[in-house]
């Protein structure tokens, strides 16, 4: 399994982690998928799946909550996936939320996440959205 963690961190306190994120290089299988979107990343019947790219974590130190760094970090953790994808490959995106109130943040930000589980918690973004 490929990980990749960013900090965030003030040059004059360098030790200080105000926050993280951490993307993963997954597989995801058609029966994961509602129908449209197997059939949009044409995984349909794929036994071996596809590639795709999660949001495992994403975090701030609660010192610096509300200030707009969890935002940023989602931001910067959508262009990591972008690049990610581009050179290595990935149909979409995928965040699991801890909890409905995160999930809801998450689709404040980016309207385009779709809920895959009926929890709500796992969100879906097609890479090609996030290109376009
Ligand atoms: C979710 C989280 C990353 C947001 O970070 P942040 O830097 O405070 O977010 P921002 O400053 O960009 O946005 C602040 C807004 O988000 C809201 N918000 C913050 N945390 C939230 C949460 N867990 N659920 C819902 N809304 C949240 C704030 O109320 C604020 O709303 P407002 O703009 O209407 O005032 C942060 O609360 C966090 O690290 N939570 C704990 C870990 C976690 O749940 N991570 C997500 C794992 S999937």
């Amino acid at each position: 399994m490929r990980a990749a963690t960013k900090v965030a961190v003030l040059p004059a306190a360098p030790a200080s982690i105000l926050g993280y994120f951490t993307l993963v290089a997954i597989k995801i299988v058609d029966h994961e998928l509602p129908d449209d979107l197997a059939k949009k990343f044409k995984i349909r019947n794929l036994v071996s799946g596809a590639q795709a790219i999660l949001l495992a974590q994403l975090g701030v130190d609660r010192h610096a909550a509300g200030t707009g760094l969890g935002t940023f970090l989602l931001k910067q953790a959508l262009r990591h996936a972008v690049n990610g994808a581009l050179e290595v490959g990935g149909v979409a995106l995928i965040v699991d939320a801890v909890d409905r109130d995160t999930a809801a943040w998450y689709q404040a930000r980016v309207p385009d996440f779709r809920q895959l589980t009926p929890d709500g918690l796992r969100l879906v973004l097609s890479m090609r959205t996030l290109v376009s």
